[in-house]
């Protein structure tokens, strides 16, 4: 039987030379307060292409969050320039370009967990029995067949995520956004839904911007890793991962994962002297 060597899988077309999907230039985010005004991103720059998996990580409070939700229009930025396919976040948005699975999974309580994650398709219009089918096969994607009919409040913590997350993944968003979609769930669902998203990453080419302070998730899923400091929040360090597209969960035992992991500690290190 063939199979593919790692020589083939590397060939796949690289990020480097597809087309930026995202563009934050000298983009500032300062939070007004009473007492002192919050400046949670500083000076941020940053492309990423059409196709690229990239992770922000960094500790508690240093603006990924922030730095999400101005590329995905739900903040406005207080100066520089966000474009997403060379629109405006807001033009992007309303042209259906981002899922976003929020840190916090956003449920509707009166609808039924299958309700739930039909309702974006629902708002565009894809026919009836189409989105049943799509909300199931989704949910039985994330673990969580015959959970169907429950309410998200009859769900733990992890399982409303789960819910969440197979919502964003259902209307094959151009640009998929998970903020820490994992920090709730417990080792072995976590391994099993990182190689699910690893995957689905790999066959669909999407985009993908994730939020992580696992450095072993970022360093397993990433073409990018975007590490950054707080107070205020910044960039400290940009790094390409040489790790092939195609992986398995076994990649984190080789030397090359294991370098990479120590590359990203030091930067978050370094980001954490720095201020
Ligand atoms: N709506 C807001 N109003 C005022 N300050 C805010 C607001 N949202 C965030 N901040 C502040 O901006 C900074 C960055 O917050 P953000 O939520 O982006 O951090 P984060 O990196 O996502 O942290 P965590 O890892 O804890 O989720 C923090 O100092 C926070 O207190
Ligand atoms: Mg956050």
């Amino acid at each position: 039987m063939y199979a593919p060597t790692s020589a083939v899988v590397t060939l796949k077309p690289t990020a480097s030379t597809a087309r930026p999907a995202i563009k934050v230039n000298q983009a500032n985010v300062i939070y007004p307060a009473a007492d002192q005004p919050v400046h949670a991103l500083k000076d941020i720059n940053l492309t990423i292409r059409q196709g690229e998996f990239v992770s922000f990580i960094g500790p508690s409070g240093c603006g990924k969050t922030t730095l999400l939700r101005a590329i995905a229009d739900l903040e406005p930025i207080t100066s520089g320039e966000v474009l997403v396919n060379d629109m405006t976040p807001s033009e992007a948005r309303q042209a259906g370009a981002y899922g976003y699975v929020f840190q916090a999974p956003v449920l509707l309580p009166w609808r039924t967990v299958l309700m739930n994650v039909m309702l974006p398709l629902q708002i565009q219009g894809v026919p009836p029995e189409r989105c049943d089918e799509i909300a199931r096969e989704q949910l039985a994607r994330v673990g969580l067949k015959g959970f169907e009919k429950k309410f998200p409040w009859q769900l733990s913590g992890g399982m409303q995520q789960r819910v969440s997350i197979a919502r964003a993944l259902g209307f094959e968003p151009k640009i998929l956004m998970m903020d820490e979609p994992f920090g709730a769930l417990d080792e072995l669902t976590r391994d099993n839904l990182n190689q699910q998203l690893q995957q689905l990453w790999f066959n669909a080419q999407r985009t993908m911007v994730f939020v992580t302070h696992s450095i072993s998730e970022a360093v397993y899923l990433s073409t990018k890793i975007v590490v950054m400091s707080p107070r205020p929040g910044r960039i400290v360090k940009v790094i390409d991962s040489p790790l092939p597209a195609q992986r398995t969960l076994d990649i984190r035992d080789t030397p090359a994962f294991l370098q990479l992991a120590a590359e990203v500690r030091e930067a978050l290190v370094e980001g954490h002297h720095d201020h």
